[in-house]
């Protein structure tokens, strides 16, 4: 490129305005496909408008799939009815319990929300009871009814469970608390449903005495959804199509998430903005969607799986891909313990492992179906995983040490599976004969 050359485009001709499309970066002015939740949500805040005590309330449901939307709108329209009624509310959040790793921090930040410049408290310097003396004080100051929301609270720090949880929302009966007058209820927003299991029963029926579950979009719904995001983002006439069906289709099959959907579109449309095209077509949206695939598995090895759930998983993609087999647990567990010691990772028991397998159903990243062994009897679990066997293969390729366990040869194996053609197995490079050993499968 010459001096007096500059590669920036002259104008975007692509996209209108980007942050709809941008993580958690926009409010949608309308919520699409949540009446039934939207109505249950109503019902259990109902009380409040009408002067009775505020409900806890938990939301729970995958990622991506309008638990922190339909919040903040209901958030809206609650303050509107309650100002209408002249009912005394004041409303807290929702503050997403992932940004504050110890309960100091997390009330600290919510007393400093609530109190002036000048009375700010300082990141240290006070016991953690101290800090929770400042926030019952406000919220007593508050009076009238207190509506706290917590987001993605299975990150709540360990050490403020039981006082956010529990302890909080019966303050007001509770003597030794400065809380008298104020009435407080709890949102609790969480996509993990496994974290409800890990509360001590009373925290859990105070929490959960009301539940709102949240679950995946269809294609239909998410194309309405996308829709509305693509008319904000996007110059008028620039999307083909096939592009909004097609990204909804694709966000469909995993975990119907709107906001994977929203980066498919983002991504398509750069492709097709550096492309110099004048618009976005269905290959954009394809190549986009493979990228974005390989990227979010590489986010769950790299910060979401532990290796030993990382190792599950690649286990059971190779036991999916490979002809010979069906991805059955022992199938999977054997070649496990085997891709466990080429890295030098300990080898959990069986029992154990299936506990892995059984996180990454949960987590969305793999499926089972139970199955009858037939005459010999017994039972077992047949896997898949929900992402395609190529992208998950691409991703570990580039994390540094589950990459070790995979075959030399494993994109022949994936040409195999993707043809539909079992072919009779080998090793993967049978002069290699750690390898060799490594993927007698079986
Ligand atoms: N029904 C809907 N109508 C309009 N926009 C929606 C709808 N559902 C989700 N969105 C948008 O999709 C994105 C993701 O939704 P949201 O942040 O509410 O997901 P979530 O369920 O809270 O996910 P997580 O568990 O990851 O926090 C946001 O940009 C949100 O505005
Ligand atoms: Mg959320």
């Amino acid at each position: 490129m010459k001096q007096d050359e500059n590669p920036f485009q002259e104008e975007d001709k692509i996209f209108a305005w980007k942050q709809p499309l941008k993580k958690d970066a926009y409010e949608p002015e309308e919520i699409m496909h949540r009446d039934e939740e939207i109505k249950l949500y109503t019902n259990s805040l109902q009380d409040i408008v009408e002067g009775h005590e505020p409900n806890n309330v938990f939301v729970y449901g995958p990622t991506g799939v309008g638990k922190t939307a339909v919040t903040k709108w209901m958030r809206e329209k609650l303050e509107e009815e309650a100002r209408k009624r002249d009912v005394p509310l004041s409303i807290v959040g929702p503050i997403n319990c992932r940004h504050y790793k110890t309960a100091y921090r997390l009330v600290t930040a919510i007393v400093n929300d609530l109190r002036s410049e000048e009375e700010q408290i300082a990141q240290s310097g006070h016991s953690t009871d101290r800090v929770f003396q400042f926030l019952y004080e406000e919220i007593e100051s508050m009076g009238g009814n207190v509506l706290l929301i917590l987001d993605e609270i299975d990150n709540i720090p360990p050490d403020a469970r039981n006082d956010f949880l529990y302890d909080l929302p019966r303050a007001e009966a509770n003597e030794d608390t400065p809380i008298d007058d104020a009435k407080v209820g709890l949102i609790g927003i969480s996509n993990d449903l496994k974290f409800v299991d890990t509360l001590e029963p009373k925290v859990k029926s105070t929490l959960g005495e009301r539940e709102i579950e949240f679950g995946p979009y269809d294609a239909n719904q998410l194309r309405d959804i996308l829709t509305y995001y693509a008319d904000l983002s996007f110059e008028d006439g620039v999307l083909e199509e096939e592009v909004v069906p097609l990204a909804a289709a694709f966000a469909a099959q995993e975990r119907g998430d709107v906001r994977q959907g929203l980066r498919i579109l983002e991504k398509a449309g750069e492709y097709a903005r550096m492309e110099g095209s004048a618009t976005v077509t269905e290959a954009n949206v394809r190549k986009a969607t493979e990228n974005i695939e390989t990227d979010e598995i590489l986010d769950y090895f790299e910060d979401k799986l532990s290796i030993q759930q990382g190792l599950s998983y690649i286990s059971a993609t190779l036991m999916v891909i490979e002809p010979q087999k069906e991805a059955r647990t022992k199938h999977i567990y054997n070649l496990y313990t085997k891709l466990a010691a080429t890295i030098g990772a300990d080898e959990v028991s069986e029992r154990k492992f299936y506990e892995f397998l059984d996180q990454l159903c949960m987590l969305g990243l793999a499926r089972s179906t139970e199955r009858n062994l037939g005459r010999k009897g017994g039972r077992t679990y047949i896997y898949e995983v929900t992402d395609d066997p190529e992208d998950i293969i691409r991703a570990c390729e580039q994390e540094d040490r589950l990459s070790k366990v995979l075959p030399s040869n494993v994109y022949d194996i994936l040409e195999h599976y993707q043809k539909g053609q079992a072919t009779s197995y080998q090793a993967p490079d049978g002069t290699d004969p750690e390898q060799r050993d490594l993927f007698k499968f079986g």
